[in-house]
Parts: C-alpha cells; structure tokens; sequence
C-alpha cells in the first residue's frame, strides 16, 4: 500500500498545480488522490498528466461526500498528506445583503469541508505518527474587500483551526500549515474586471497576480519542512503592506 497526497479541488487551477507538483518533486513516493466536485473534464486532465494518479468525485460540503473520500483514499493506501484546497468565493455580497443561504453554502464549503477533514484525516495519519494536513486560506482572512464578508470569516477561521490543530497534534507527530494567497489567477478570478484588477496589481509591491505554481511552490514546502508547523505562509506579491 502507498503513501497517499490528497488533494481536494484538484480540478481547479490551484489544485491542479499542486498535484503537479507535488507528483514531480515527490518522485513517486507519494500516490496522488485528485479531488473534484463538478468539473470531471478538468480532473480527468490533470489525472492524464500524473501516472498512478486516482480520481475521486465528493461535494465536501456533505458529510457523505467526505466518508466517500476518506474510503477511497483508504482503498489505495495510507494517507500522509491531506491539502484542503477546495473552497469557493462567491456568492459576493455587500455586507447589509449577506443572505443565510450564501453564508450556509459558503461557510459549509470553506470550513464545514476542511475541518472535519482534517479530523478524520489527522485520526488516520495520528496511527502511523506522521503526516502533513496544508490548509488554503486567502489574503482575504486579513482585508476587507466589499463582497467578501463570509468568505474573508470563512478563511480566517481556518486559520484559526490550523493553529488549534498544530497545537493539539503536534505531539502526535503532525504538522498543520495555512497558505494564505493573494489574488491569482484562475478560474475564481478570471471574471474581475480590467478596471479592479488594475488596482488590485497595484496594491501588491510586486505588480502583479501570482500564478498557481507559486502558491504549489510552497505547499511542496510545507510538505517537505518537517519543523514548519502552526504557521500562516502568505504567498500574494506583498499585496496590501
Ligand atoms: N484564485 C485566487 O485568487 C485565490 C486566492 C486566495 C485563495 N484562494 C483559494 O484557493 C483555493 C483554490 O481556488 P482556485 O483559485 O483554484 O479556484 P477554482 O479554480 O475555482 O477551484 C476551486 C476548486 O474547489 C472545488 N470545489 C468547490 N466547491 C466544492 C465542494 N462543495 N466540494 C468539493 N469541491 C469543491 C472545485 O471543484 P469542481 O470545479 O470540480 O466543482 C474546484 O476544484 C480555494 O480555497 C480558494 O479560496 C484562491
């Protein structure tokens, strides 16, 4: 049996850089599990591109949806690396409309998913004494933009959680790291205006959106640094100092 990597949302661009990484830099000594939700076109690439890869289809906001991957991945192997990467923005909306149900959705996706996850995952990887859970956050967990209400309380409470985690499993021998993103680009940000997102290039001292294979950098190295535990890494070109 392998050591198993998860990653949730690989059909997304984040995700998909990552579990392209993390196959290359691995060197096969980590089996890739690759998550989607709806987009099975998008994972099935990804899967072509990394030999002895498997594909496991799970809305994550359901607890059956979860059970169902935790079994596949129990399947194949053993887990060792669980990054909960999953995660949508949207519904945006200005504070004095928040609806319950976007709250619900939200919330459900961003944290419900990650955290009970990282429960089940960390029971798992706590037999064996050793794994590696990479939450990803956002800036948004430390800035306000109009729209973002829940989803900037979303990810600033995993953030939390991946403080709590460390602590309370670190004398388990696991380690549990955030990566907190600026604006990149993909499929979440491909329909921001030119106009914001000249401004949003503005704010950050680099000039410009990061690209996926800059948040996957380091997440590789969150993997692979074996004191780095209970820490929020922001990978977003100085965006906002
Ligand atoms: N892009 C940015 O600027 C940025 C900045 C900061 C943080 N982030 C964070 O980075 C992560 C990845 O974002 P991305 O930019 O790569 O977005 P993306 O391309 O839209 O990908 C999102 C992924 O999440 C999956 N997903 C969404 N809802 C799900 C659910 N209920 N159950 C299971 N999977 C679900 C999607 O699966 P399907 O497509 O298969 O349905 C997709 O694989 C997110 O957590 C996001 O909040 C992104």
């Amino acid at each position: 049996m392998s050591d198993i990597a998860v990653v949730t949302g690989a059909s997304g661009g984040i995700g998909a850089a990552i579990s392209q990484l993390i196959h290359a830099k691995s060197d096969g000594q980590l089996k890739l599990c690759l998550h989607y939700n709806s987009n099975a076109e998008s994972a099935q690439k990804v899967q072509a591109g990394i030999p002895g890869s498997f594909l496991v289809q799970a809305d994550l906001s359901l607890s059956q949806g979860r059970r169902r991957l935790m079994a596949a991945v129990l399947a194949e192997g053993t887990p060792y690396c669980l990054v909960n990467n999953a995660g949508i923005d949207k519904p945006h909306e200005p504070a004095l409309m928040i609806e319950e149900s976007s709250y619900e959705k939200i919330m459900d996706a961003n944290l419900r998913a990650p955290l009970f996850l990282m429960r089940d995952f960390a029971k798992e990887m706590a037999r064996n004494e050793s794994g590696v859970i990479v939450n990803i956050s956002s800036i948004l967990a430390r800035k306000a933009v109009v729209g973002s209400a829940v989803y900037r309380a979303s990810k600033a409470a995993l953030e939390a959680l991946t403080l709590q985690f460390a602590h309370e499993l670190g004398p388990k021998g696991l380690r549990i790291v955030a990566i907190a993103p600026g604006f990149i680009e993909t499929s979440m940000t491909a329909a921001i205006p030119e106009e914001s997102r000249a401004a949003i290039r503005e704010d950050a001292a680099l000039g410009s959106f990061g690209s996926p294979e800059s948040v996957a950098e380091t997440v590789w190295h969150a993997i692979e640094n074996q004191y780095l535990t209970g820490a929020v890494i922001a990978v977003d070109g100085g965006m906002g100092l």
